[in-house]
């Protein structure tokens, strides 16, 4: 690999895991859905969210605005139509947590928002979330002719937890 290519591969691997460490973070401060909302987590739920969502924006804005996506292309034009659908999804994570970030900061009143519910949808954009890197990946993998099961960001990948409500398989 030329070394521009693994300058752009090195630096997406590494932004896709400092968000997978974010996201795990505010996975954490999820309340065990076996006790009863006690302390009101809500508000630190949202801060977090607030920030994945700041975080993706930025990531999606440095994806778009060219690099190794671009670059993958480039050198393997058949990932012309993976990469399209990669950017089109960008558009649908920032409106999913939107929507996550709305109904977390709603008041519903008498049925107020349980932890489990909103961990179900949590874990279902979380499961959106690593699919799209996921993708990603394998445009890398092909576009730059490189394993990344010998990268750490694979590593992290197989071995993270599910997310609250949310399937890995
Ligand atoms: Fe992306
Ligand atoms: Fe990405």
């Amino acid at each position: 690999m030329k070394g521009n290519g693994r300058t752009y591969v090195d630096h997406l691997l590494a932004e896709h895991r400092r968000l997978d460490h974010i996201v795990r973070r505010v996975l954490a401060s999820l309340p065990n859905w076996e006790e009863p909302d006690a302390v009101d987590w809500r508000p630190q739920m949202l801060a977090g969210l607030e920030a994945i969502r700041r975080e993706l924006s930025q990531h999606f804005q440095e994806e778009e605005a060219g690099g190794c996506l671009e670059e993958a292309v480039a050198s393997c034009p058949s990932l012309s139509s993976d990469v399209v659908r990669a950017r089109a999804e960008h558009a649908h994570l920032l409106e999913d947590l939107r929507e996550l970030i709305e109904h977390c900061g709603s008041d519903t009143g008498g049925a107020a928002l349980s932890s489990h519910v909103l961990g179900q949808e949590i874990g279902a954009v979380v499961h959106k979330l690593r699919a799209h890197e996921a993708l990603e990946d394998r445009i890398i993998e092909r576009g730059f002719n490189v394993c990344l099961e010998n990268e750490d960001m694979a590593e992290s990948r197989s071995g993270r937890p599910s997310a609250a409500g949310a399937r890995d398989d």
